[in-house]
């Protein structure tokens, strides 16, 4: 009864134990990546109490307006995992450039990629946001010169693992270490993070799906079809009723994919001409895509699977279509016949 669950730690020694090409530090890393979720928790659920709600006044590389818990989850990241020895550098949507170890700190293989805060727009009111990361493999030589940006641009499919923390009402970490797609609910109680949904799978079929309706004029027309078809309910070709959600949190709208089925949508739309989406590939798309992909589910473009977009720069973005196989496959099925 004292220690009935796994707790993630066991969970990620055993997952490196099973598999040997997670090499040397790995499942520090990890520990490293699970204390800052655990500190970024711990900001958001104190959230007015300890005067972290708010704009901290400054911009991000893309322009975006910074909320003080985004400056301080960035942080959280940097301070949590910046001196075991596991990391060559990290990248964040919150930093232009990328951060090499310090010199002081010995430098080692792994890259961490993240979205400190995701959904920040939620915070100040008080709704789920969480924080996204991706493990890389350094390439050759990139602990022994200065690793650059340029080590970075790995497709999805090489990353080693990936994985978010929510902040909802209760803190859950969901990752993947390419052995299928895991849940850890916090204990605050014991400080831990223990497996409570293990082996996630999404259904195939779902009657629910998640978009930014405000943006439908600018939707590419594929989406627009699929969309309007599903809003035509029971009566139209679906012949089924469909609910709609919209969180505008990506990690709350995953999860809810993995607890119970969906397809999130934030297609290529024609808002603003020099991007070809809203969300970013190395830090947003790509952990998404693996942690869905091993669950079963699929994450596409609409025309090519993300896990193969091959990154050409840090925080480019990316069309995001993800969720419940049957409704992907669809979608790029509408994607190739209107080409
Ligand atoms: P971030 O807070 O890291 O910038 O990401 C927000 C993203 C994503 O979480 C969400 O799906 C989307 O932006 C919300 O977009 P809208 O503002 O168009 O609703
Ligand atoms: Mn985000
Ligand atoms: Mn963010």
């Amino acid at each position: 009864m004292l220690c009935g669950r796994t707790n993630v730690n066991k969970f990620l020694i055993e997952e490196q134990r099973r598999n040997p090409s997670l090499v040397g530090d790995f499942s520090m890393l990890m520990s490293d990546i699970v204390r800052s979720c655990k500190a970024i928790a711990q900001g958001v659920s104190r959230g007015s109490l300890a005067d972290l709600l708010g704009d901290a006044g400054s911009e991000n590389v893309q322009g975006e307006g910074q909320k003080k818990l985004d400056v301080l989850a960035n942080q959280a990241f940097l301070r949590h995992c910046e001196w075991g020895g596991h990391l060559a550098a990290m990248a964040s949507e919150e930093m232009e450039d990328i951060f090499p170890i310090p010199s002081e700190n010995p430098r080692g293989r792994y890259l961490l990629v993240f979205d400190p805060l995701d959904g920040s727009s939620n915070i100040d009111v008080n709704l789920s946001v969480g924080s996204i990361f991706s493990v890389l493999r350094c390439p050759e030589n990139c602990s022994g010169g200065a690793p650059t940006a340029v080590d970075f641009l790995q497709p999805g499919a090489q990353q080693v693992a990936a994985g978010y923390a929510l902040y909802g009402p209760s803190t859950m970490l969901v990752l993947s270490v390419g052995n299928g797609t895991h849940g850890f609910t916090l204990d605050r109680n014991i400080g831990e993070f223990l497996l409570t949904h293990p082996n996630l799978v999404i259904a195939p079929e779902t009657r629910e799906f998640a978009i930014n309706a405000s943006n439908e004029r600018f939707w590419e027309p594929p989406v627009q079809r699929y969309v309007s078809e599903c809003l035509a309910g029971q009566s139209g070709v679906r012949g089924k009723d469909f609910n709609m959600r919209w969180v505008a949190s990506m990690v709350a709208e995953v999860h809810r994919i993995l607890m119970r089925g969906g397809v999130f949508m934030y297609p290529r739309d024609s808002k603003d001409l020099s991007r070809p989406g809203r969300l970013r590939l190395m830090y947003e798309a790509n952990p998404m895509a693996m942690i869905v992909a091993q669950a079963g589910g699929l994450a596409s473009t609409g025309s090519q699977r993300i896990l193969d977009v091959q990154p050409t720069s840090l925080h480019e973005r990316v069309p995001v279509i993800l969720g419940s196989r049957d409704e992907v496959e669809r979608i790029e099925r509408y994607h190739r016949e209107h080409e």
